[in-house]
């Protein structure tokens, strides 16, 4: 075989690799969801989503809401939650809603308790949302040698601790009740952003349980799919820029996580704008993207400093 040809070969099945990727990849944002399964008309399903009484975790249950699920709104603040109770049930009079008040900082063995609040309801979808860096420790983007102790222990219980223990807890709920679904919300900053270590590296771990998660629910032939959700920016209480194309609010942000159950992945970009981001953290040349990165950080801390120094 003459060199040309070898090479028509080689260019040939890389193309048709590269566009098999490609349209797997617009299926997956074209496809219905799924979600249905897990509330099957005539019986009365439930979510449990964390962080419920803000952001992205209202957004869940909102959407949840005007999806049929009854909701367990876990929070910290009772009184935001009883708020958010009443509003939802203004909006949807027909989805019951529990209220569920656990501090994630403190994942001891107590969590036991929040399996005992759900008790022997149709439990058939876990939104693991709690976390982020602001909401947890009130600043977002730290040098690591100016990070606290405290800091570290709480970013760590929040994003990474308590969804494991969680999900344990929760597990064979939701393994009897299947079809079930867990969604479990991660971020661009798993791919390593300066300034975001514990946050990102919390984030790398919400990843990679989630896939192993997956394989294992596979494994044990449980229907019981298990997706870790890559978000890029959102406007939130916890991240309070203005929306715009690839910054969609918290309740689309959450739309577009439970439109994509079912499309067969343990690990996806929800919001396909976000989607096109994901691209430049994988082909990207590993030292382009840290420069990137750290000009784009620093924009973001000074104009952040700028506006403490002002008000
Ligand atoms: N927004 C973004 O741009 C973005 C980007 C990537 C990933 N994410 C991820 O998406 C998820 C939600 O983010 P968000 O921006 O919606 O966060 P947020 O606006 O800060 O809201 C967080 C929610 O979690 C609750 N919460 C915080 N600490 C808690 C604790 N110790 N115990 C119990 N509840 C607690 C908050 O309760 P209170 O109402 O009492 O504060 C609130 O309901 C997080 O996992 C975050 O890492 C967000």
């Amino acid at each position: 075989m003459d060199t040309m040809k070898i090479f028509t070969y080689v260019g040939a099945v890389t193309c048709f690799t590269f566009l098999v990727k490609v349209a797997r990849h617009i299926h997956c944002y074209l496809r219905p969801s799924s979600l249905h399964r897990s509330c099957p008309p005539g019986k009365d399903s439930w979510a449990l989503v964390t962080g419920a009484s803000d952001g992205i975790g209202l957004g869940f249950a909102q959407e949840l809401c005007s999806r049929g699920f009854n909701v367990f709104l876990h929070g910290r603040n009772r009184q935001k939650l009883l708020r958010v109770q009443e509003q939802l049930k203004m909006q949807w009079p027909t989805s019951k809603t529990k209220i569920i008040v656990f501090d994630a900082t403190k994942p001891t063995e107590e969590m036991a308790e929040i399996v005992r609040e759900v008790g022997n309801v149709n439990l058939t979808v876990l939104i693991n949302n709690v976390g982020g860096a602001t909401g947890v420790i009130a600043t977002e983007y730290l040098k690591l040698e100016d990070t606290t102790h405290q800091q570290v222990q709480d970013l760590v219980s929040v994003n990474a601790v308590f969804l494991a223990q969680l999900t344990r807890e929760l597990l064979p709920i939701l393994q009897k009740n299947a079809p079930s679904v867990i969604l479990n919300m991660t971020s661009a900053a798993s791919n390593g952003i300066p300034w975001l270590c514990v946050y990102g590296g919390t984030k790398g771990f919400v990843r990679s349980f989630s896939t192993a998660l997956s394989a294992e629910m596979r494994a044990g032939g449980h229907d019981v799919e298990v997706i870790g959700v890559i978000v890029g920016s959102v406007k939130s209480p916890g991240n309070d820029v203005d929306e715009g194309f690839f910054i969609p609010s918290s309740r689309i942000m959450a739309r577009s996580a439970l439109d994509r159950v079912g499309c067969g992945r343990s690990q996806l970009w929800a919001y396909w704008p976000h989607r096109l981001q994901g691209f430049v953290f994988e082909w990207m040349p590993e030292r382009l993207l840290q420069l990137v990165l750290i000009r784009q950080v620093s924009t973001l801390i000074a104009t952040r400093d700028e506006k403490k120094k002002r008000t």
